[in-house]
């Protein structure tokens, strides 16, 4: 079903709640043509995020979906679902999405849906990954692209990039220093998802047609 769906341009909706740098590199990305998609919404639940100017600029839709106005985490899901399905997207980009979801929402959308995290899952789900690494003392640190699940933060890894941690790191700087291999890492998998070559079969992620190992794809810099 997924090859059949691809082949048209793959269209993709991407949710955010902040600054939007990993949409920048999936819009510039396109842009440049490295990527064949389109992107048909941006959704953020923060009416002020800046991502949505950044979606303005590229002359992309935006819808605010804030989860202030709902009652319920049910009822915000609901109307997420309505929003993204409306587009019928072949993949639901997640780029600094900080809303947990329930699991009538990760399994409506179960192997069409990516997140990108700033840690070496399974290390650091959850926030404050930068400040945890450093309290821990790890020697390396880094980002992963994972295929969405009801566990927070803990399904099937696609491709992982490793950052050194340095002596004088503070958060932000060790911060600065996984989000440059995050805009390197998501586009790489949105790619791949966008030519077919990566799917999810079960619990398993398969690229070209061969089960990846449990961390993904290493990508080193
Ligand atoms: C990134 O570090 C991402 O991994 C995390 O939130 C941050 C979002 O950054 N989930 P941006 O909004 O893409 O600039």
């Amino acid at each position: 079903m997924h090859q059949e769906s691809l082949q048209q341009i793959p269209r993709l909706v991407v949710l955010i709640s902040g600054g939007g740098s990993n949409l920048q590199t999936l819009i510039d990305a396109i842009a440049a043509g490295t990527i064949v998609a389109t992107i048909e919404l941006v959704i953020s639940n923060q009416p002020n995020a800046m991502g949505l100017a950044r979606a303005h600029k590229a002359g992309i839709a935006t819808q605010v979906v804030n989860h202030l106005e709902y009652s319920s985490r049910e009822a915000f899901d609901r109307e997420l679902i309505r929003a993204i399905d409306d587009k019928q997207p072949e993949l639901v980009v997640l780029a600094g999405f900080m809303r947990i979801f329930t699991p009538e929402l990760t399994n409506h959308y179960h192997g069409r849906m990516l997140n990108i995290h700033p840690s070496l899952l399974p290390l650091f789900k959850g926030t404050n990954t930068h400040e945890r690494a450093l309290e821990a003392e790890e020697d390396q640190h880094g980002a992963s692209v994972h295929f969405v699940t009801s566990e927070l933060d803990g399904g099937p890894i696609v491709i992982q990039a490793i950052v050194p941690v340095l002596e004088m790191d503070s958060p932000s700087v060790l911060a600065a220093r996984v989000l440059v291999q995050e805009h390197i890492i998501y586009p790489i998998a949105i790619k791949w998802f966008c030519e077919g070559r990566l799917t999810l079969q079960n619990a398993t992620v398969s690229m070209d047609g061969h089960n990846l190992p449990v961390q993904g794809m290493p990508y080193l810099p």
